[in-house]
């Protein structure tokens, strides 16, 4: 289990709706910071602005030495709140990160030895940042994908830039040496160290982890039925639903012999089984992309009811087939580069040659 002092929020966590993260916060151990998001009527921070710690502090003999002061806060981009709701969109302001930066360390530097800030924000946002706002000792990112192998220190201000990886797959650890004297960094270690199966499994938090990936399925498994119960409700109507649906690459063999076969030794065939390897067969956030269909009603939900939709088969890229079955006339769709570029982001892919790739593909 790891021990927090504090959480800087950032874009995801506001998705779920302001009134959740505020009792989410209330639960928690550690406060939640966010020193630049304000009402947007009285102007007053929502949620704690910094938290100060002190480590080290002891007395022997009667006498106390007392130890180090550490203020940490947290800032945010302008643009965190885009995957608010509209109700809270309406209700909050972003402040300027790099202003309300400004004030909080001259704030804290009064009463700190140390200064630990936190952004969620590009890398040149957190660049400008801290190049721009003195006093910040340490400077931890969060919220985009690049990764930071090794803590970067700025020239201007010597602001030491750590981050994690995205989705949790890795965390940045650092270890330095402060010098309170000098109120500086003297020495510092830092890198990323992967979350992998080498660190032994929390009971808890797999358990919690399962459940989710249930609820997850089950959640796609209603949308589905509902859709369905849509669609039926319009044939109970007599309006006949003319959209195709999926069947599957075993039914083009009898036409399409050689590129089906082509299609079975490229990945895509073979999608699902590396997910599969790392037990990530059930987790929507994956099988999206390396499934036929997913994000269709009518597509791939799982491996018991739709095993036919497993893997990126010939009707992810053309399109749901079942018109063509009946009536070859009737045509499927000539992929495009746009249609690649659903799963092959660049977040998840290196960039395709659309010339060469295509040829690959069966
Ligand atoms: C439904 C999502 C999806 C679509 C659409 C898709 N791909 Fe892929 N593609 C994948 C996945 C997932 C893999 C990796 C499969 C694996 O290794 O398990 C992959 C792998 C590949 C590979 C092999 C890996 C490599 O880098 O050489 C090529 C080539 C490729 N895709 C080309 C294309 C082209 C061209 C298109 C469009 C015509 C396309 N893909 C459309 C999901 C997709
Ligand atoms: C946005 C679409 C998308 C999502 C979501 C996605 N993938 Fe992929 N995945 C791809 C594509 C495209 C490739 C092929 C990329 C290439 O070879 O350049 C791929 C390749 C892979 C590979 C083989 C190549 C490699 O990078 O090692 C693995 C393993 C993989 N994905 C695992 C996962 C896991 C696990 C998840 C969920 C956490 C996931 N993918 C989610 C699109 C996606
Ligand atoms: C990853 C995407 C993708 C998958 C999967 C895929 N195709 Fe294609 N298909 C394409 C592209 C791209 C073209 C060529 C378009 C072009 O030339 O502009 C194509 C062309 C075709 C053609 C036209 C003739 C030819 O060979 O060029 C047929 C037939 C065809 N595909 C059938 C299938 C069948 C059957 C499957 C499943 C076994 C399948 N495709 C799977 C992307 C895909
Ligand atoms: C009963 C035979 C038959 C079956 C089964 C069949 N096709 Fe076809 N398909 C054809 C014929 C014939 C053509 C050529 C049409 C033309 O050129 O007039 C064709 C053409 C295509 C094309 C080229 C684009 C187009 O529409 O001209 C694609 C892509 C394609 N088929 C995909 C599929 C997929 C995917 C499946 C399986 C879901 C499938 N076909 C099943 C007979 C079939």
């Amino acid at each position: 289990m790891m021990h927090y002092d504090a959480l800087n929020l950032g874009r995801r966590e506001f998705t779920y709706g302001l009134d959740y993260l505020q009792k989410a916060s209330n639960n928690a151990k550690f406060p939640f910071l966010a020193a630049n998001l304000v009402d947007r009527k009285t102007q007053q921070p929502l949620f704690q602005r910094y938290v100060i710690k002190t480590f080290g502090e002891k007395s022997t003999l009667g006498i106390k030495h007392s130890g180090v002061r550490v203020g940490i806060f947290g800032v945010a981009s302008m643009d965190a709140g885009r995957s608010m709701g509209i109700d809270d969109k309406e209700k909050v302001e972003f402040l300027d990160p790099i202003s309300t930066a400004e004030g909080l360390v001259a704030e804290l530097s009064r009463t700190c030895d140390m200064i630990i800030g936190m952004g969620n924000m590009d890398m040149s946002e957190a660049r400008k940042l801290t190049s721009q706002v003195k006093g910040i000792h340490l400077f931890l990112i969060s919220g985009n994908m690049r990764r930071l192998y090794q803590p970067e220190i700025l020239q201007d201000t010597g602001t030491i830039l750590l981050k994690a990886a995205a989705r949790g797959k890795k965390v940045g650890e650092i270890v330095a040496t402060f010098d309170v004297k000098q109120q500086k960094i003297t020495t510092q270690d830092g890198k990323l160290v992967s979350i992998d199966d080498k660190l032994a499994q929390d009971k808890e938090i797999e358990a919690l982890v399962r459940e989710a990936k249930r609820k997850g399925s089950e959640i796609t498994r209603e949308i589905r039925r509902k859709t369905q119960a849509q669609k039926e409700n319009a044939d109970a109507r007599d309006l006949p639903d003319f959209r195709p649906t999926y069947i599957g690459a075993e039914a083009c063999s009898k036409c399409h012999k050689d590129v089906v076969e082509r299609w079975r030794n490229t990945k895509h065939a073979h999608a699902m089984a590396t997910l599969a390897k790392m037990s990530k067969q059930n987790d929507p956030s994956c099988v999206r992309c390396h499934s036929t269909g997913y994000t269709d009603s009518g597509g791939y939900l799982n491996e018991k009811e739709t095993p036919q939709l497993a893997d990126v088969r010939c009707e992810a890229c053309h399109g749901p087939a079942s018109m063509h079955l009946d009536n070859s006339r009737i045509r499927l769709r000539k992929p495009t580069l746009q249609v690649c570029k659903a799963c092959h982001t660049v977040a998840r892919s290196r960039p395709l040659d659309w010339q060469k790739d295509k040829l690959l593909v069966h």
